[in-house]
Formats: C-alpha cells, structure tokens, sequence
C-alpha cells in the first residue's frame, strides 16, 4: 500500500490555519482538495473578481505598470531593488505589491488566487455574490465603522470574501528608509483601480483629500491605513504586511463571532462564523493571537493603536482573573501532556488533555479544539486503543472540514470518509506530537 494517498494530494495547496493567529500564518493545517475548484468554464456566478493574465503591455504581465523602484541603503543588501508592482485588474480594488523583483517574479503566478476556488461552493458564492451579501458595512457608535450581520448567520459559513490589495514586505522601511517607503506605497495605492478603498480606511483621509498632502507627507495616509489595518500574512515565501479593504473594516473582540482563513497563497481571504450570530449583530474577529491573557492581549493591541474594550477585555476584575487562569492552563496543557506522554504516562496525559478539552469549552477559545483532539487520538493511538484514536480524529477532521480548512467543502464528505486513513491524518494535523509517534505497525508487538 501506498503511504497515505488521499493526503498527498491535499497537500498541494494548504490552507492557512489562522483561527488563532491572524499575524502569523505559520500553523498551517489546512488541505485543500484540487479536484474540488471550480472548473473554468461552469456556469456558476460571472466572477466579478478577474484575474488579469491577459493583460498586454510592455513590461511583463500581469503587471499593468512599470516597477516604480528604490534601492535598499540597508548594510545588509545594500543597493537591493525594491519596487512598485501593481496588477490594476486583480482582486476587487486591483493589487500593488512593494517587494524585491525576485519576489514579484514568484508572486506573479499567486495573483490568480481568486476567493471563489479556495473558500466557496457555486452555491455559497452566487449568494455572497448576488449583490445581498449577508453584512453590511456601517457606522458604529465608538468604533468608527464596524461590520454587522444582516440577516441569521450559521455557525461556520463563510461571510465574507477579499483579496489582498496592497502587499508590503515586512522590511522595506528598514530597506529603503521611510521617505522612500511612503513614496513607494503611495503609489502602490495611487495605481490601484479604486484607490479610495485604501485610503478611505483612513480617519485622516476625510480631513485631507489627496492632492494637497502636505510637503513631505506623501504617503502618510496609506502609511497609517496599512499600520492599523493590515494583516501579517506570509506571500511568496516572505513576511508581508497585506491589507484586506473589505475584511478590515471589520472590527476586533478577544472573543470573535468570526475567524479569517487565509489561501495557501496568502493573498484571499475568507471571513467565516465562529458561532450563529444574529442579523444586526457585528462581525468582530481577532486581530490578535487568540486565547491570550488579558495583559498580553494589551500589549498585542497596543500595536493596532488602541486599548481593548470588548466584552472580554471589559469584564469584571475577578471574571477576567477566571479567565487568565483558563487561558494561562490552556496554554501550558499541552507540554505537560507532551512530558507525561513521554515519561510513558498516558492514562495521566489522556486525562488532562480530556480537562485541557473542558476548559477550552469553557472559555471558547473552540480554534483550539481541532489539535486536542488530535493530540488526544495520538495518545489513544499510542495506547493501543485504535478505536478510541478513531472516534476522536474524526471530531478533529469533522471540525476542520466545516471550519473550511480543508477546502471549499465541494468534495462531499463520503469521498473523503473513503480516503479517510487515521495515521495520514494525524501525522499532518496537531503541532507538538513528534515524540509521541505512534509505532509503526511492524514494530508493533
Ligand atoms: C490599468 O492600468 C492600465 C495600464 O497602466 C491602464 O491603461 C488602465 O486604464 C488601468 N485600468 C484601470 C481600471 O485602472
């Protein structure tokens, strides 16, 4: 037998598990199937997002306007080009990336990363797309704009669906300094088919239109947007800060009624519900790593310019005391399950991870649920008790498939329970497990 067939072919093009860290797309756990996009030419909903690989010009496509450069003064790549990429038709806004030509020669190919093949059934997008998307965008007393549900929302659909309008590399201003990344950035917006998306993400912009930004300011305002509204996305092998328009007037809560799932690629993005919500109510998603202590959680909100009053971060002092210690067991859980398991523990491991797995219910911190589970089928696994291992995996797999990380859920769950092969499973799902491997089956005794 072939090892593991069914997730070889998954893994061409993981999804990003960023339930829990919207800054960091490291933990990628998702699979999603490729049989299951879209096929060119079906009859679904015209893709109102177009990618742009027909473009004719004289520099390379899909861009569709010269690099606008700067050079790196930096010590470590002095002289380095960085530059302006733009692709005016790609996504809802167009895109503009500010990266090294080596880069872009790598991102090129990504543009095409349209939200309908990674997140949406024909179904789910002709209702996003049928012009009564479930949200709608508006003024929320306190906050500014704010994103509220317009009618009953299911646990786990998918709401909302962006693309990526501006990329920056993490570095550029310690590259090119920060004159000349403001330059660069302002026209990487300026280039943008609907500039306005950006720069109306400003508070400032309403003050000042553009056009009279003063001496020397050119580029603040895209500067501010992308500092306050950006998300850390990885794009092409490198560190980026990628601005969302659409998802970013969505607005933050510690314990969000939505979480973000980003494409393999980095540069689409899906919004789906944690939790039913109901219409009126407002979508809020984590702009931060969730399930932390609440004053970590200042510390990380600090950096997206304001202090934390969601409900969780505005509880009483005893509640919120709870709710550390929670959050503070949760995160030290797993390496102690991990000591016990190795130590040959694993009644002990199994029964904390079980209590690990409550108080995760208790505090809602669910995104975490998919790796206890895992983590629990291992144990059972190592234990001998394949049956036990099963029935846990499956609550992991299951919660997976409908949180979305495994694709747009075209391929119906039947197909996949054929191809369903516990170890393949466990081996790609769950962080922390390689001590506790399970033995192979002929060094079993
Ligand atoms: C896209 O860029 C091309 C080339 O610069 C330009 O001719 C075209 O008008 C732009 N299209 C839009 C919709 O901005």
């Amino acid at each position: 037998m072939s090892t593991h067939p069914s997730f070889s072919v998954f893994r061409t093009t993981f999804l990003l598990l960023c339930a829990s860290c919207v800054q960091h797309t490291f933990a990628s756990v998702g699979i999603l199937d490729s049989d299951t996009l879209l096929p060119p030419n079906s009859n679904g909903p015209q893709k109102p997002i177009l990618p742009s690989h027909n473009i004719k010009n004289d520099f390379e496509s899909p861009w569709s306007h010269k690099p606008i450069c700067a050079r790196s003064t930096s010590l470590s790549s002095p002289g380095k080009k960085y530059c302006v990429y733009t692709s005016n038709l790609t996504g809802p806004a167009g895109m503009s990336m500010i990266v090294s030509p080596s880069i872009a020669a790598e991102a090129a190919p990504l543009l095409n990363d349209n939200p309908l093949d990674n997140f949406l059934t024909l179904d789910q997008a002709e209702q996003l797309y049928s012009g009564n998307p479930p949200y709608k965008v508006v003024e929320i007393e306190g906050k500014g704009m704010g994103v509220i549900a317009t009618r009953p929302i299911a646990k786990f659909e998918t709401i909302m669906v962006d693309q990526a309008a501006v990329v920056v590399a993490l570095n550029i201003e310690k590259m090119v300094g920060k004159k000349e990344a403001r330059r660069l950035l302002h026209t990487a917006v300026e280039q943008l088919r609907v500039p306005g998306e950006v720069r109306g993400l400003s508070g400032e912009h309403k003050a000042s239109s553009e056009g009279d930004a003063k001496e020397g300011e050119q580029g603040k305002i895209e500067e501010d947007v992308m500092l306050t509204n950006a998300f850390g996305s990885e794009i092409a092998g490198i560190d980026c800060r990628a601005l969302f328009p659409l998802i970013s007037r969505i607005n933050h809560a510690c314990n969000p009624n939505a979480f973000v799932l980003f494409s393999r690629a980095g540069i689409s993005m899906a919004v789906k519900a944690y939790r039913p919500i109901a219409p009126g109510e407002e979508l809020s998603i984590s702009y931060i790593t969730l399930g932390q202590p609440s004053r970590n959680r200042a510390a990380a909100l600090a950096r997206w310019g304001f202090s934390c009053t969601c409900p969780l971060c505005s509880l009483a002092d005893h509640e919120k005391q709870h709710s550390d210690i929670l959050r503070s067991l949760i995160s030290q859980s797993e390496g102690k399950i991990l000591e016990l398991a190795q130590a040959g523990r694993l009644d002990d491991a199994i029964a904390l991870t079980e209590e690990s797995i409550q108080m995760i219910e208790e505090e809602q911190q669910e995104h975490f649920l998919t790796d206890s589970y895992a983590l629990l089928a291992k144990l059972w696994l190592v234990k001998g008790d394949r049956g036990r291992a099963e029935v846990e995996a499956r609550k992991s797999f299951d919660r997976l498939v409908q949180m979305g990380f495994l694709g747009n859920g075209v391929g119906n769950s039947e197909r996949e329970w054929e191809e369903w092969d516990l170890e393949g499973f466990l081996e790609v799902v769950g962080e922390g497990m390689v001590a506790v491997v399970p033995p192979k089956p002929e060094d079993a005794v």
